[in-house]
Order: C-alpha cells, then sequence, then structure tokens
C-alpha cells in the first residue's frame, strides 16, 4: 500500500511516518525535511500551492492519504486568515476531489477545538460543533469537505508527544519548566484526553481486520493469480474492483486471464419444510452479522440512540456470531441500559432462530462500509424483510431497487428509518437467487470458459 503523509516533519507526522513506513511505503511531505527512514520518500514543498500539490498527488498516486499539515498556532492562524484558510480548507478540498477521482482513501486529522467546551462532560462524535477561533473554524471547514466524499474520515484528536528541537510542544514546555524549577502559569478549568502520538498511529492503521490477515490474503492473490485463468468473484463491482487493483499494483498474471462474477444464493433455510408461524412487528428492526468495524453497527446504535431519545417505540435486535476489534461498542450493548427492553442481543443463533428473526422483524438495516455481496440483504428480502442499507456501490450494484439507500451516518439513518414509518413507496419485488442455480452457474461459468 502506498501511504500519503502531508505534516511528516510535524508531531504526529512523524509518529505516523515511522510506524506506517515498518509495513508501507510512504511518501511524506512537508515544506522541511523530517525523520530520513527506510521506505520513506520526501518532497518538501508548501501545500498552499495547489498545483504542486496536483503533481505530488498524480506521482505518488496514494492508496491512503493523511492530512496532518496544519498550523496549530492560533495566534499564527488568527493573525493570517488567508494561511489558515489555503492551508486548513483548501489543500483538504483537492486532496478529497483527488481521493474521489481516484478511489483512494484519505484520513484528515482534526481536532477537539472544533468545540465550545461549554458542554459538561466529555464530547461525542454527535455533539454540536461551535468553533471559537480562526484555527478551529478553517479546521471546521475542511472537515465538512471530507464528509461530503465517499472515502473520507475525519479523526477529532487531541495529542501528545515530543517535537524536533526547532519546535516545543505543550508536553515539552511543562517537563521544561518543571526540570529547571520554572513558574508555570496553567488552567484549572480545562480537561482534555489526549492520546499520544505513538498510541494514536497504529489506531489510525486502515486495517478492519487482524495484523498480518490482509498481507497473507495479498500473498495468497498474488500466488493464486500467476497460475489462474479465470477469476469469479460474487459482484460484478468487486469483480472490476480485483482487476483494476491488479492492474495497478502490475501483478503478475497470465496474458488471457479473464474475470467473471456469479449471483449468490440465498435460501439457507427450506420455508416449505418447517412451518413459521410468526407475525410480522411493524416496529422491529434487525441487525445481522459479526460486529466489527467494517459492519459500522456503531451508527445502527447511534441512530436508535436518537430514535429512542424522541421516544419512538422502536426495537433493535442484534443478531451476530463473531465480534472483533469493536470492544468498547460490544461494552455498550451488553450494558445498554435498554438492554431487552428495546435492544436485545442474539448470539450465534441457529438457521431456525434467524428465519424466525427474519419473518418476524419489519426492516433488516446493514450500515457496512464494505461488502462483497450482502448477502445478509437477499434473505432477508428473499423472507419478505423491508431492507435499509448503506450507499456501497456493491448494495448499489445487487439491491438498487429493492432497498432504501441512506448516507453512512447516524442522523441519515434516523431519518430514514423516520420516513420510512410513514412511506407508501413500494420497492420493486426482490427476485431471489437459489444454491441450486448459483451451484449452475459457477459450473456453465467454469465449463464454458
Ligand atoms: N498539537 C496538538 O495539540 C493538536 C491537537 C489537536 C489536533 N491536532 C491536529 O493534529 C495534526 C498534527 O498536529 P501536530 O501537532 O503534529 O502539528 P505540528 O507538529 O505543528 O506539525 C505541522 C506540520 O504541518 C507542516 N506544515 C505547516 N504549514 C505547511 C505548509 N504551508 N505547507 C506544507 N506543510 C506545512 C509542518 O511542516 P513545515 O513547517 O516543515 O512545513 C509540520 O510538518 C494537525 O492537523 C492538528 O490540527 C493537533
Amino acid at each position: 500500500m502506498r501511504v500519503g503523509i502531508t505534516g511528516a516533519s510535524g508531531m504526529l507526522g512523524t509518529a505516523l511516518a515511522k510506524h506506517f513506513s515498518k509495513s508501507y511505503k510512504v511518501f511524506a511531505t512537508s515544506r522541511s525535511k523530517g525523520w530520513e527512514g527506510r521506505g520513506i520518500e520526501w518532497d518538501c514543498f508548501n501545500l498552499t500551492n495547489i498545483d504542486l500539490l496536483n503533481k505530488w498527488l498524480n506521482k505518488i498516486k496514494p492508496d491512503l492519504l493523511i492530512h496532518c499539515a496544519a498550523i496549530v498556532n492560533v495566534d499564527a492562524c488568527e493573525e493570517n486568515i488567508r494561511l489558515a484558510t489555503a492551508l486548513h480548507f483548501e489543500t483538504t478540498k483537492t486532496m478529497s476531489d483527488y481521493v474521489d477521482l481516484n478511489n483512494s482513501r484519505l484520513i484528515y486529522i482534526s481536532t477537539d477545538s472544533v468545540f465550545d467546551g461549554k458542554k459538561q462532560g466529555a464530547y461525542n462524535e454527535l455533539d454540536f460543533v461551535s468553533p471559537l477561533n480562526v484555527y478551529a473554524n478553517t479546521k471546521l471547514m475542511g472537515e465538512r469537505y471530507v464528509q461530503s466524499i465517499n472515502n473520507g474520515l475525519v479523526l477529532r484528536t487531541n495529542i501528545i508527544g515530543w517535537t524536533k528541537e526547532s519546535k516545543i510542544s505543550f508536553a515539552e514546555w511543562v517537563l521544561k519548566s518543571l526540570v529547571e524549577k520554572t513558574q508555570l502559569s496553567l488552567f484549572h478549568d480545562v480537561y482534555f484526553s489526549p492520546l499520544h502520538v505513538d498510541d494514536l498511529s497504529p489506531i489510525i492503521e486502515p486495517d478492519y481486520f487482524e495484523k498480518g490477515v490482509a498481507k497473507n490474503f495479498k500473498n495468497y492473490w498474488v500466488a493464486q493469480l500467476e497460475y489462474s485463468d479465470l477469476v469469479l468473484s460474487i459482484s460484478k463491482t468487486i469483480s472490476n474492483e480485483l482487476k483494476s487493483y491488479v492492474k495497478k499494483t502490475n501483478w503478475h498474471t497470465k496474458k488471457n486471464i479473464k474475470y467473471d462474477f456469479i449471483k449468490l444464493g440465498c435460501n439457507f433455510y427450506n420455508n416449505d419444510l418447517v412451518d413459521i408461524k410468526v407475525l410480522r412487528q411493524k416496529n422491529k428492526y434487525l441487525v445481522v452479522g459479526s460486529i466489527e468495524p467494517r459492519k459500522n453497527v456503531v451508527t445502527v446504535l447511534n441512530a436508535f440512540e436518537l430514535l429512542w431519545h424522541e421516544n419512538y417505540d422502536l426495537t433493535l435486535t442484534v443478531a451476530f456470531n463473531n465480534s472483533w476489534h469493536e470492544e468498547s461498542l460490544m461494552a455498550r450493548l451488553k450494558k445498554h441500559p435498554l438492554l431487552n427492553k428495546k435492544l436485545f442481543l442474539i448470539f450465534n443463533s441457529s438457521d431456525r432462530e434467524l428465519a424466525i428473526e427474519y419473518h418476524a422483524s419489519s426492516t433488516l438495516i446493514s450500515a457496512s462500509v464494505y461488502e462483497g455481496y450482502g448477502l445478509g440483504l437477499a434473505e432477508a428480502l428473499n423472507f419478505g424483510c423491508n431492507v435499509i442499507a448503506s450507499k456501497i456501490p456493491v448494495y448499489q450494484e445487487l439491491y438498487k431497487d429493492n432497498v432504501t439507500f441512506f448516507e453512512n451516518n447516524p442522523a441519515d439513518l434516523k431519518d430514514t428509518i423516520i420516513n420510512q414509518l410513514t412511506s407508501k413507496k413500494v420497492l420493486k419485488e426482490f427476485k431471489p437467487t437459489t444454491w441450486m442455480s448459483a451451484s449452475d452457474q459457477l459450473i456453465r461459468k467454469v465449463i464454458g470458459h
């Protein structure tokens, strides 16, 4: 993977460059050179020169961009609003447009300063922003643009760490003053939760999977593709993605390799054999699958908390068989004040139990950020359940006419659910595929090849 880091000579940028260069090719930039390790390629220029920025992007062709460059000195931003706007907004817009056009990804490092600090207690992602100065206002302008693209992530953080000699961070200033026994004038009414930059760096790592899985999976594919005549995927979107990835990364394949796809079956439980008599409940919502970052169940829970707060009488059942990298979400679910009242958890359900859930629920919700097929959607539709789903390419390819889409954030999911409660819109009937026909397709495509 090719990772571009702006502000790479800064406090966070240096930590990121060190961390990411252990596993990836890193392209670093800032006006002056920072840490020079193996696997890091430096280009020094003023980022606000948009022509140079575009040239750099087109040269490095990043799979992931991490935008750290900023003027963190609040007074300097007040004194030069134009420069703060250029660095925090205009460069972010350019990077977002690049990422959107080239199907890359952008992580925009933002700040807790977008809040005014008037809230009693800790802030969360859904709290209203209220920036108080030019620094925070211009950082927020950058945030807004990143949120408008498909593959952008805003990370509001507060950090501590050590800087290069010419600069001094807050932590260093405190330590230095203590060592020198200088009196410090500090505050007594400010609370924040900074992360050390070395702790933040692994969190930013883009892998949704366990360490090593992506690398092993890639090695497996490199080996497979070298000898394959035909690569069958489970959707056209994935087939096209693989094809362009292979082209972009110059993986070695046979000259006449073909890419095609088949449709999966969704009849996992035979209705005709065992009669299930359950009434569909109008206000019963269902989430099915593993609990992992990719499935984005946190967005669904956040949306339901907003709905419950507004007294909507709806229930949410989360049926899952496994979970990883979602410790805080699991803790939230298990200790939820509405657990077994409006929120229900089903662990490792049998096929029959799952079929009953599909029968009884009005709507399945999927907020996934990435899928290969989304079999749960096909299964739910096959059982006559409505579906509300995130607007990801695979879902748009396979379920375009059968499901209601939402922009992947809690507020939009909440509005979509409320609209759906009163909507008379009739969606096209879903035409399910059986596993028998899926096997037929597979055989035909392999033999016919
Ligand atoms: N520090 C904090 O307490 C804090 C708190 C919350 C959020 N954040 C956010 O975290 C991110 C990283 O902060 P940090 O503390 O690591 O910042 P930092 O140490 O001040 O580093 C800023 C980086 O931006 C580069 N830069 C500044 N102006 C530039 C320009 N015109 N063109 C190209 N590069 C430029 C600087 O390099 P050159 O000067 O060599 O160009 C430097 O590499 C920022 O986005 C900030 O908003 C920081």
